[in-house]
C-alpha cells in the first residue's frame, strides 16, 4: 500500500492568462481537470489517500474535489501560505500521511501511462530511499537530467542543464522511503530537484531510476496543453478518468462530456474536448481545441488549435486560431 501526494502550488506562469484565475493542474485536458487524470492514474495503481499540496490559488481546488469520497479516495489538503518550493510542499504535505507506507509524489502538470505498481513494487524490494520515474525526451534541457549505472542506481540529478549529459531525464513521479522525507526541514523553501535528490545522490543514498518510455508529457507550456488533451482524446494518453458516467460521446477524434450542448450542425474535429455545460452553436468547427466548462460558441465560428477558457463567449462568425481565449482576452499561442 501507498500513499500520495500530488505538487500542485506552482504559479503556471507559461500559460498566463489562463492561470490568472485558475491553478495549472486545475485546467481542462480532455473534459476534466488535469489533476482528475492524474488521481484516476494514482487510484489505479492502488493509491486511495492523497494529499494535494497547494499554494498559488489554493481555494480553487477544494470545492471541486471536497473529501475524495466522489473518486472513492481520501483527499486531504496541506495550504503553503507562501509557496515552499517542490521539496519544502512535499515536507508540509507528508505531516497529514502515515509513516509506514511508500509516498509517492506527483508533480501536477504530467500526463503518464507509466507502470506504476510496478515502479512501487521496485521501490519496496529494492529498498530504496527514494525511486525516480525516468523517461527519454529529444530534448532534455528543460527538465531534470538524470543518468543511471547498469543497476538502475541514480548517479546524478541535474536539474536544467545548457547540455544535457544524457536524454533520461526526471518524469516527475517519486517513490520516497517516508524517513527520507522527514529529513526536509520544516517550514523552508527547498527544491527536491536542486537540493533534496543532488545531497541524496552525493551522500550514497539509494536512489534509483525506474525508466519506463510509455506516454509522457509535462503539459506547463500553451502547446504541450493542447497536444495533452488530444491524445487523452484520441486515446495516445490513458484515460481512465473519462468514466461513462462523465462521457457524453466519445468518437477517438472528439470529445463531448455529458452536460454540453453542442448543436447537430456543429462540427468537432481533431481531438477536441467540449466540457460541461459550453454551447456551441449551429455551423460551428472546433478543430484540436479545448472548450472548458460553460463558454458559449457562436454560430458559424471556426475555433482551431486554440484553449477557450470556461465561461468565455465567443460571438457568431469569429475566426481564431492558435490563441487562448478568456472572458476578457486573447492571446496568440506562440508557435
Ligand atoms: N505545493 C507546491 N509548492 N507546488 C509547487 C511549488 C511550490 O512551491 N513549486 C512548484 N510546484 C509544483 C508545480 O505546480 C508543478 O506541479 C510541479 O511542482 C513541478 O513544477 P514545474 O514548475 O512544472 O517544474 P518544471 O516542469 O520546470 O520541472 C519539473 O518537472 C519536470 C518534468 O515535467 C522538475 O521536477 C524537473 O526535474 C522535471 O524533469
Ligand atoms: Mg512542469
Amino acid at each position: 500500500m501507498a500513499v500520495g501526494i500530488l505538487l500542485v502550488g506552482g504559479f503556471g506562469t507559461r500559460l498566463m492568462p489562463l492561470t490568472k484565475n485558475s491553478p495549472k493542474p486545475m485546467l481542462t485536458v480532455a473534459g476534466l481537470p488535469v489533476t482528475e487524470h492524474q488521481l484516476a492514474m494514482a487510484k489505479r495503481a492502488g493509491i486511495t489517500t492523497i494529499v494535494l499540496a497547494t499554494s498559488y490559488l489554493s481555494e480553487v481546488f477544494t470545492p471541486y474535489f471536497g473529501d475524495g469520497s466522489r473518486w472513492g479516495m481520501k483527499i486531504m489538503y496541506a495550504v503553503e501560505t507562501k509557496p515552499l518550493g517542490t521539496g519544502g510542499a512535499i515536507r508540509n504535505a507528508a505531516k497529514l500521511l502515515p509513516t509506514d507506507q511508500s509516498v509517492v509524489v506527483f508533480n501536477g502538470d504530467v500526463l503518464s501511462s507509466h507502470n506504476l505498481s510496478q515502479q512501487i513494487k521496485e521501490h519496496e524490494l529494492n529498498k530504496a530511499d527514494v525511486t525516480l520515474h525516468l523517461t527519454a525526451v529529444d530534448d532534455a534541457r528543460p527538465y531534470g537530467c538524470v543518468p543511471t549505472d547498469s543497476d538502475g542506481r541514480v548517479t546524478a540529478f541535474l536539474e536544467k542543464m545548457e547540455n544535457p549529459i544524457t536524454n533520461t531525464i526526471n518524469a516527475g513521479c517519486y517513490v520516497f522511503k517516508p524517513s527520507v522525507i522527514e529529513t526536509i526541514p520544516l517550514d523552508e523553501v527547498i527544491s527536491v530537484e536542486r537540493q533534496v535528490f543532488p545531497e541524496l545522490v552525493a551522500n550514497h543514498g539509494k536512489v534509483f531510476g525506474f525508466i519506463d518510455d510509455s506516454y509522457w508529457l509535462d503539459i506547463g507550456t500553451p502547446k504541450a496543453l493542447l497536444k495533452g488533451s488530444i491524445d487523452l482524446v484520441t486515446g495516445a494518453a490513458d484515460a481512465s478518468a473519462l468514466t461513462p458516467d462523465l462521457v457524453h460521446t466519445r468518437t477517438g477524434d472528439s470529445l463531448i462530456m455529458k452536460g454540453a450542448h453542442v448543436d447537430p450542425g456543429a462540427v468537432i474535429d481533431k481531438g477536441s474536448c467540449i466540457s460541461h455545460g459550453a454551447v456551441i452553436a449551429d455551423g460551428a468547427h472546433i478543430s484540436g481545441s479545448i472548450i472548458e466548462a460553460g463558454a458559449s460558441i457562436g454560430r458559424d465560428c471556426a475555433i482551431v488549435d486554440s484553449f477557450v477558457a470556461a465561461g468565455a463567449i465567443i460571438e457568431n462568425s469569429a475566426q481564431i486560431s492558435a490563441a487562448f481565449v478568456t472572458n476578457s482576452e486573447i492571446i496568440s499561442i506562440p508557435q
